[in-house]
Formats: C-alpha cells, structure tokens, sequence
C-alpha cells in the first residue's frame, strides 16, 4: 500500500451510531496510508466502540471529554481542533449533523467541530427515513454551505430491515474521499511557493436597485480550478462574482460584483505567477449608473437601456506593461467551431493559453458539473481533454499549467 496520506495527521470524530464499529477499521485503513490519527469518541460512540479500542487501533489516546483535567492542561480541546490537517467525523449520525449545523458545542466533539479551522470531512450513517426527512437535508445544505465535505451514505442493507441511502461509506471510500479533500501529498505540491489568481462565477451589472444583467455561470469550474491549486500548494486568490458555492477550502476570497469590481480586485491581488480568468464576465452593462429608485413602468413601453462594454479583464491583464503574469490563462465559452474561435480568441487578448469549451445547451456545461474541454496554445496547438467532472478538469489543468511554468 502506498502511503498516500504519509505525515497527513486526521483527527476522527467517532459518533454514536451503529457504524461506529466501522470506524474503528476506518483507524486502521488511515494508519495503513501513512496518517497518524487522534481518535475522538462522543457519548453516544461509547455504547458502541470503547475508547481502548480507539487508542489501541490508533497507537495514540483516545479523547472523549470536553473537561478532562490531564489533557486540558496538555493541550486542550482548542489545540486538539488544531493540530491537525484534517477532521473526519465517522459516523456522523443524524443527530451529530444536527449539531455541527447549529453550531452547539456542548460536549468535546462538537466543541472541536466549531472550533476548526481545517477542512471537515463526514460520513453519515442513519436510517434510511432520517437521512430522508427535510430536517436532515436543511442540515446537510447548512453543513455544504459551510464547506463541509460529504462522502456517502451509501445505499444498502442496514442494521434495520429497510434499505436504501443511509449505510455509511465504506473505510476505504472515506480514506479516499479525504484524499482528494486534501489535494497532493507534501512531495507532489506542484505549485508549492507559487501564487495563484483565479476570477469565477458571473458579473452582475445593476440596471437599477433591484435588476440586474447577468448571465448562466455557476462558478464550479472556476472555484474548482482555485480549490485545486490551493491543493498543489498555491497561495491562491479567488475573486469571485456572486455565486451559490461554498468557498473552496484554503483559499483568500474577494467577492464582487461587477466586472469593474472585478477588474480593481484583480489589480490589487497581482502579483501572481498564474492567472486563471474562468469567470464568464458580463460584456456590457447599462450606460446609466443604477440609482437608488427602480425604473418605473410608465405606459409608454420599455425604458431605453443604452449600454457600454466592460473592460476586458483578461486583455488588460495579458497586455499589461509590466507585473503580468508570467501565465496568463483565459477561457473560451463556444456554442459553435470551438477551436477556431479559441485560436482567434488567443491572439486577440494577448493570452498564452485558452481552455475552450462548448456551452451549446446539449452539453450541459453552464451550470453542469462535467465539462469537455480543448487547450489551445500560443503556437496554435490544441489538446483535447474527454469529457470530464469540473474538478478532475481542474486537477489536470492545474498539473499542465505547472508543468508550463516549470518548463
Ligand atoms: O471575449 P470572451 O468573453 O469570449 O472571452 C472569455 C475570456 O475572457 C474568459 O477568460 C473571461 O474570463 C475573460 N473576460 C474577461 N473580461 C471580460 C470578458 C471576458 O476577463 N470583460
């Protein structure tokens, strides 16, 4: 077994369900890639897997008190929530999500889970009925919005006769699942020391206080592309537009909305060795500044609605006099001959590389989760990548765009 999570240290939160007994193998699965892993058992987990068993599985003691005399004057439930690189909370019984999404702290797991700052990973595991009920899925959408990550439950025999979603995700699909929330392993940051500028998401360019002109981006792939390069170790700035997605974990945030905004953001964070324009930015907006009054209907028909163009991001960033990037990355959103338009695209605004992908409503791309995509260079060649999952296309294209600035 390769140690694919060699010096990652996990803290798992054991919860009180039947599947605890699993995570005592999920201990062993972790120890087996290389993690070393603190175990952390609430009440609950106690009826069902021993503290001894955690400790003995983990080589380590097993914390199950929020006031515990020895180790708070060790280190203390705060320094627990963060001398890791990762929480993983298996099981996390409906009960236990309930809490982490309202915030309680009332016993030492979920002291530690509203105390961390580091990227959260659960596995529920409940019966099938109350990962159905509408209570847990506002609770899993509260925990999504805050960035937690979700593996499982997956369909299946439980300890109750019903079946279907509710059995927790196996050990090995959760050592994967926390593999790819934590990105490369120390050896392989590819973009370790590098800074990196990614914009996503939409413009909004206000017509009046309360409409707007904007368009069908959802931000994944741009989100996707700047939690990726946080992975390969960049210091990364996201300056998004207004978007429904949690932030991308490990990722300096600037949220905006019009494309000038956009532009005076951009400006401020260079500089940066790549950047990265995925953001599908509004090409005009209304002449006339939105006021604090709404346009009025008035009877005589639509209100005139001049518009002008927005500065060009991406053209102004790659003709930059000096401190461009020396990457500069743009995206081309087609319905018809991609690569020809990506190829004119190109040379037009100045960029070294354009990802070009076809929005036509048949693929599904705006808003999609998949994405097929062509890299078009400077000198015209083009690579064409299958289709694909907006976060595997973010990985490779962070691998490529590495290996550009290395070479
Ligand atoms: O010209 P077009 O909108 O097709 O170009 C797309 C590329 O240019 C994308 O990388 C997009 O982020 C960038 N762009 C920009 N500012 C604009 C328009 C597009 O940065 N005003």
């Amino acid at each position: 077994m390769t140690e694919t999570l060699a010096h990652r240290r996990v803290l798992l939160v054991i919860g009180g369900g039947i599947a605890a007994y699993k995570a005592l193998d999920l201990i062993r699965r972790l120890r087996e890639r290389g993690a070393s892993v603190c175990p952390v058992l609430t009440a609950g987990a106690q009826e069902f897997v021993t503290p001894l068993a955690a400790a003995a599985l983990a080589g380590e003691r097993a914390h199950t008190d929020l006031f515990d005399r020895a180790s708070e004057a060790e280190i203390g439930h705060i320094k627990l929530a963060r001398q890791a690189d990762a929480v993983v909370v298996a099981p996390a019984t409906a009960n236990l999500m309930a809490r982490m999404a309202g915030g309680h702290a009332a016993d030492l797991a979920t002291t530690i889970l509203l105390a961390t700052t580091l990227p959260i990973l659960i596995a529920p595991a409940m019966n099938v009925q109350m990962w159905a009920h509408p209570a847990t899925r506002r609770n899993r959408a509260v925990l999504e919005g805050d960035g937690v990550r979700i593996v499982g439950p997956n369909a299946g025999r439980m300890a109750e006769p019903e079946s279907g979603p509710g059995r927790m995700a196996e050990p090995n699909e959760i050592a994967d699942a926390l593999e790819r929330m934590l990105g490369a392993p120390a050896g392989d940051r590819l973009l370790a020391g590098r800074r990196v500028l990614v914009t996503s998401g939409p413009t909004h360019e206000p017509i009046d206080p309360v409409r707007y002109i904007a368009n069908r981006s959802s931000g994944r792939q741009g989100h996707a592309i700047a939690a990726a390069a946080a992975a390969a170790g960049a210091a990364v700035t996201l300056v998004s537009g207004p978007v429904a997605l949690p932030d991308p974990p490990g990722v300096a945030i600037v949220r905006v909305e019009t494309a000038r905004q956009m532009l005076a953001a951009v400006e401020e964070a260079l500089p940066a060795d790549i950047a990265v324009f995925a953001a599908a930015v509004a090409d005009w907006r209304p002449e006339q500044e939105a006021g604090s009054k709404k346009i009025k209907k008035d009877g005589t028909g639509p209100a005139p609605m001049p518009l002008v163009e927005n500065p060009d991001i991406l053209a102004t960033i790659a003709r930059r006099p000096s401190g461009r990037p020396p990457l500069v990355v743009g995206f081309a959103a087609e319905t018809d001959t991609v690569v020809e338009h990506a190829r004119a695209k190109i040379a037009r605004k100045g960029c070294d590389l354009i990802v070009a992908n076809d929005v036509s409503a048949e693929g599904g791309v705006m808003g999609g989760v998949d994405n097929t995509v062509h890299l078009i260079r400077r000198d015209g060649a083009v690579e064409t990548w299958p289709r694909l999952g907006k976060d595997e296309v973010a990985r490779r294209l962070v691998a490529h765009l590495a290996g550009l600035l290395a070479g």
